[in-house]
């Protein structure tokens, strides 16, 4: 249980003993305390002024009374201001409180069941095929990738999906490409490069003749209708272009549960399309069938083309219902840029339209675009980076610093791929989703500034002083030494640290976890400049600085494993 529970149950029997029935409850203050800006105003604070409401008496009038009556093991005095009433905790019953609670389950501080027998699938990272992965996609794999861990330290079943982009006219010009001009050996050697060279090739081709264009197209209602020879080739474009992104899914530790893309659902579509007739949500519009949302301020969604060929909303509205029937989910996530949040408000109210109450489990998990230093990326202009070299560049980099910083750090190349990756996942996941981000290399392997580097250092450093604490004589601790400033600063962030996970699983938003980490990285070195945790004459106290820093290096590790980032022992 946490701080802020406990003292919410005190100050609710205080309540029950000064205003007998006033109908508190310790749940109620729970979400009512705030932790004051300065700590001067104390560790909690309670504003009263909507007690005053119910209870009908003054706010200053409710928190002196409940001043007097708060006498308990956790707190050391209680102080009214204005309408406040500030919470003092003791110091040294807040770090035995506290230090144990995390040390009792390691790796599990900031856990909970809340999502038992609850189901979230999540669709993250969705490539296109014959695409190369680039770095817009790393805050889609990334932001899925974390919040699957979230949901499941949260005790939810959770279902990544990789809703793969693997239909469309363009396969049916990369075939005939590839049969014109391509060589098996060459695609199998040069993996997604080579396809997507093929594919320049054809549109420069086509320029000059355009009867290709025909050709592409009867290539591909060949894929339609099961022709064997163009299936094959369309099976091994997909083998190339997992291939090549697996390196990169194994870099970043990334993995999913199904790979169920576009193709998947295309014998799935016509129960839908029957349904929304059958409705009557479905009108004609110059031979193409669509659904008209401008009662919802939204364009009207196209389900059919006038050829009768799908889109990808159609195949999105059989993806819904294939996964609700499989799976029973409770939620279904989908992790895509925020230009697509038309296609999901379009999706979503189609799902309401047809009357299928599960549509509100949905949501729609937007995010925001990637430039890299300074200039937005452009296929156009030619200005991509690639995510694996980006990664690569990035270890390498770290593997630089390493090198210079300790010498002699046993598996410098597994620390260097550790730290360069974590350094660019902690970048895309340390903003709010939705703010764009400038990728710079300067500020992601900072080891000073906010930066993964500094976390997992920081990380690094408790395991470090860990380590040399072994020649200590292990005493019973003594946490009765542990009420400085400093370390009220780290017991107040370890306290509060399920919260913020709970928060970010609320929000979908796993930055609120890199930061609260971050700031327990900065609170326990302000600590280590100022205090000494190996003390020669004093090993009670020496004993539960250990612990301390035990519970500290557990928590980070937690952090930094919630957002996907590894965090080495040793840098
Ligand atoms: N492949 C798509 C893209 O790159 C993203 C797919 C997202 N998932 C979905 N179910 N629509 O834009």
């Amino acid at each position: 249980m946490d701080m802020k529970q406990i003292i919410a149950g005190r100050i609710a029997q205080a309540a029950q003993e000064s205003f007998e029935g006033c109908g508190v409850s310790a749940q109620d203050l729970a979400a009512m305390l705030e932790i004051p800006p300065d700590k001067k105003l104390g560790d909690f604070a309670l504003p009263c002024f909507r007690l005053s409401k119910t209870m009908r008496k003054a706010p200053q009038m409710i928190a002196s009374a409940l001043a007097q009556k708060l006498s308990c093991e956790e707190i050391e005095r209680a102080e009214v201001v204005g309408g406040y009433l500030n919470v003092f905790l003791k110091r040294g019953g807040l770090a035995k409180g506290i230090v144990e609670a995390v040390l009792e389950n390691p790796g599990r501080w900031g856990s909970s069941e809340i999502g038992k027998g609850r189901t979230v699938c999540l669709d993250y990272s969705s490539i296109n095929i014959a695409k190369r992965f680039h770095i817009g996609h790393l805050s889609t794999t990334m932001i899925g990738h974390s919040l699957k861990r979230i949901y499941d330290f949260n005790g939810y079943t959770t279902v990544g999906i990789n809703h793969l982009g693997d239909w469309g006219t363009q396969f049916g010009k990369m075939i005939c490409a590839y049969k014109k001009w391509g060589d098996h050996d060459a695609v199998e050697r040069g993996g997604v490069q080579a396809m997507v060279d093929l594919y320049v090739r054809f549109h420069q081709e086509a320029e000059k003749d355009p009867s290709l264009e025909d050709e592409g197209r009867a290539w591909f209602k060949k894929i339609e209708d099961g022709d064997p020879e163009a299936l094959e080739i369309f099976a091994w474009f997909k083998e190339v272009t997992l291939k090549d992104t697996r390196r990169v899914y194994d870099l970043l530790g990334v993995e999913f549960d199904s790979y169920a893309g576009e193709s998947f659902y295309n014998d799935k579509m016509q129960p839908v399309v029957d349904e929304l007739r059958e409705k009557g949500l479905l009108v004609e519009s110059q031979g193409a069938y669509v659904v008209m949302l401008d009662d919802y301020g939204m364009s009207p969604a196209i389900v059919l083309r006038s050829d009768g060929a799908t889109l990808y909303i159609t195949r999105d509205l059989a993806a819904a219902f294939y996964r609700h029937n499989e799976y029973h989910f409770d939620k279904c996530l989908y992790v895509v840029a925020y230009q697509q949040n038309l296609h999901f408000k379009q999706l979503f109210k189609i799902l309401e339209l047809m009357g299928h109450e599960w549509y509100k489990g949905m949501e729609h998990v937007s995010f925001g675009m990637v430039s890299y230093e300074g200039r937005a990326l452009s296929t156009r202009e030619g200005y991509v980076v690639y995510l694996e070299d980006l990664l690569n560049k990035a270890v390498e980099k770290a593997r630089e610093i390493i090198e210079e910083k300790s010498p002699n750090l046993p598996n410098k190349d597994e620390v260097a791929r550790q730290v360069g990756v974590g350094a660019v996942v902690y970048f895309d996941l340390h903003n709010d989703r939705n703010k764009d981000i400038d990728f710079r290399w300067e500020r992601a392997l900072n080891f000073d500034g906010e930066t993964g580097p500094y976390v997992q250092y920081t990380h690094a450093r408790c395991c470090s002083v860990l380590r040399k604490a072994e020649a200590f004589a292990q005493a019973e601790p003594d946490y009765g030494v542990i009420t400085d400033d400093e370390a009220q600063d780290v017991l107040m962030l370890l306290t509060r640290f399920p919260e913020t996970v709970r928060k970010a699983m609320d929000a979908n938003e796993p930055s609120l976890i890199t930061r609260h980490t971050t700031q327990l990285a900065q609170a326990y070195n302000k600590y280590y400049f100022e205090h000494r945790i190996m003390e020669e004459g004093d090993p009670a106290g020496t004993a539960a600085r250990l612990n301390l820093t035990r519970a500290v290096r557990d928590v980070i590790k937690t952090g930094l494993y919630l957002i996907g980032v590894e965090a080495p022992e040793r840098m």
